[in-house]
């Protein structure tokens, strides 16, 4: 990610935003040509007799309402497109952005804070995208109205625009030191308004437990004390806002009017200067120090979008976890797996400081078997499980499936392959139909509910108050924890996948229930591999073997009686 991957987020609008460019100059030029005609008419034509004068005057003015019109129309123009140029390029980022993100090793997500990556996502984005419109209209506009004023009053009377131009570093200093202020407290204020959601996000979404505890005191003070530093950031954002802006407009911009009117005036005495020189050289006092501080501005933005750029391609080189399968030889990537599981000397950490969670591991599962997995809490199991579909880089040895290697084979059909139903069930915002379909994007209503079927979900569905088209609300928190773990397994069972991870699957059902699903398991499970992690005895009876975990080693137990 560089200057050039910038530039790329231009081009689909090259064509708008050169328009725009070009609108930015010209109603720059037109604001400068206006004084021009003042100066005319003051200068030139007063001078000449009454009949002379009137078509002059007339034209003049014509030529003064048509410059305005041009003013006002590239004006919209470039306000309108300009921001919306910005706004598309930002769009494109965040989708960018987005979809990276998505495809980032499940460790990224394990390491980083949902609501400070949401605040990546979607603040850290607005100030570059302002900046990506503004930033070259700003040298374009600033070019056009300084250099030109210049110009012109160097043309009209050099040495009245050398003494404008002795005064205009008093501006530049009092701007540099301003602005260097005013980026610190805009990006502390960005940096809190993150902490800020962070907390908010950890605080809503434990609301059940926090209210449990009865710990709205301490989670209020908790927040109200980050809430406080956004506040005080807040606080010196307006605080350096107002001295900059303040003083510049009120006071030095006046000081250096008031500079103009001294020095032209000694100059009008001694007859270098006339008096139309010098109402016309008050008049582009405005031209020379506007665009001093949006060149001000500029510099400030332009820093500001660096760190927000910096923060965008930081995600952005985070190398993603999938090796595209484009070379990828058609027995490397099958549609279809047969189902053979083989663990060679696996070991696992969850990070290079760690210690090993799995030690060595050797474990063959014949395609079309099942086995279960038992271990003390904390043993390693649903890890183990986790290493099948890739979430997670061996630390060392291989898995084979159908003699491929996964690390081989296509993250893509390798997932396609393998159906979880996870110990903590996830279930999406949404109706049960859609959170059952996300099994199987395109199923029919048959299949779905021949699914719930499956999983004993039928019938309490059809008790819900919409059936299928209920609402489930967020992480399902409509549900009770066995009606959403039915979902879960009815959208593995849509999934129809070759290899089945059952994560203690059925650890909130009741026994009734956990049986009836049993009976559809079985006929489930007749030509599948089958891993199931369970406690309960009458589950583990499924399986043909059983493999018990302990202290990162594995060994075959015995089926009890
Ligand atoms: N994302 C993670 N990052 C770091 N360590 C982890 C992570 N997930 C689990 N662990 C650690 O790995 C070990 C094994 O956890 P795992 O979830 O595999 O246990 P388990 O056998 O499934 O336990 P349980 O029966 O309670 O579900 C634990 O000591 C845990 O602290
Ligand atoms: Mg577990």
């Amino acid at each position: 990610m560089s200057l050039k991957k910038f530039l790329s987020f231009y081009k689909p609008y090259k064509f708008i935003f050169a328009l725009v460019l070009l609108c930015a100059a010209l109603s720059s030029l037109a604001a400068l040509a206006l004084p021009l005609c003042i100066r005319y008419i003051t200068v030139e034509v007063l001078a000449m007799g009454a009949e002379e004068a009137m078509p002059l005057i007339f034209n003049t003015v014509l030529l003064m309402l048509g410059l305005i019109v041009v003013l006002t129309v590239s004006g919209v123009f470039y306000d309108y497109k300009g921001h919306k140029v910005g706004a598309m390029m930002e769009r494109d980022m965040r989708n960018e952005l987005f979809n990276h993100c998505q495809k980032l090793p499940i460790r990224f997500f394990d390491r980083e804070k949902t609501g400070s990556l949401m605040s990546r996502i979607t603040n850290d984005l607005l100030n570059m995208a302002e900046f990506c419109h503004h930033g070259p209209e700003n040298i374009f506009m600033f070019l056009a109205s300084f250099v030109g004023s210049f110009i012109i009053l160097f043309n009209i009377n050099a040495r009245l625009t050398l003494v404008i131009f002795a005064l205009l570093p008093l501006m530049i200093i009092y701007t540099i030191f301003f602005q260097g202020r005013l980026r610190r407290a805009y990006r502390e204020s960005r940096e809190k308004i993150g902490d800020l959601n962070a907390d908010l996000e950890d605080t809503l979404s434990g609301i059940r437990v926090v209210k449990s505890f009865t710990n709205e005191e301490p989670e209020y003070k908790k927040f109200s004390s980050a809430n406080e530093k956004f506040f005080k950031g807040r606080v010196n954002i307006y605080k350096n806002e107002a001295f900059y802006f303040s003083v510049m407009d009120f006071f030095l911009t006046p000081l250096i009017t008031t500079g103009v009117v001294f020095a032209g005036a000694v100059f009008i005495s001694q007859s270098t200067v006339t008096a139309p020189d010098l109402i016309v050289f008050l008049l582009y006092v405005g031209y020379l120090t506007s665009p001093l501080s949006r060149i001000a501005q500029w510099v400030g933005q332009f820093q500001d979008a660096l760190a927000g750029f910096g923060r965008f391609t930081e995600v952005m080189n985070m190398k993603t976890e999938d090796l595209p399968a484009e070379n990828l030889p058609a027995e490397k990537s099958p549609p279809r797996f047969k189902g053979h599981v083989e663990f060679k000397n696996v070991s696992f950490r969850y990070g290079d400081e760690l210690e090993n969670v799995l030690e060595n591991i050797s474990l063959d599962i014949p395609a079309a078997t099942s086995i279960a997995l038992v271990g003390s809490s904390g043993a390693g199991k649903t890890t183990l499980c986790s290493l099948i579909p890739r979430f997670y880089e061996l630390s060392a040895g291989d898995i084979f499936i159908d003699g491929i290697n996964i690390k081989d084979m296509d993250l893509a059909s390798l997932r396609r392959n393998i159906g979880v139903v996870a110990q903590d069930v996830y279930l999406f915002n949404g109706s049960v139909m859609d959170n059952i379909a996300y099994g199987k994007p395109g199923a029919t209503e048959e299949e779905i509910i021949q699914a719930a079927k499956m999983a004993k979900a039928h019938e309490f569905i059809l008790q819900l108050p919409k059936g299928y088209s209920t609402d489930i609300g967020q992480r399902g928190i409509r549900l009770s924890g066995g009606q959403r773990q039915r979902l879960s397994i009815a959208r593995a069972f849509l999934k129809d996948p070759p290899v089945l991870i059952l994560d203690e699957a059925t650890s909130a059902l009741d026994y009734e229930n956990e049986r009836a699903i049993h009976e559809s398991l079985d006929s489930f499970m007749k030509d599948r591999t089958v891993l199931i992690i369970a406690h309960r005895l009458s589950t583990l009876k499924k399986a043909s073997k059983i493999f018990s975990l302990a202290e990162g080693n594995i060994e075959e137990a015995l089926i009890p009686e």
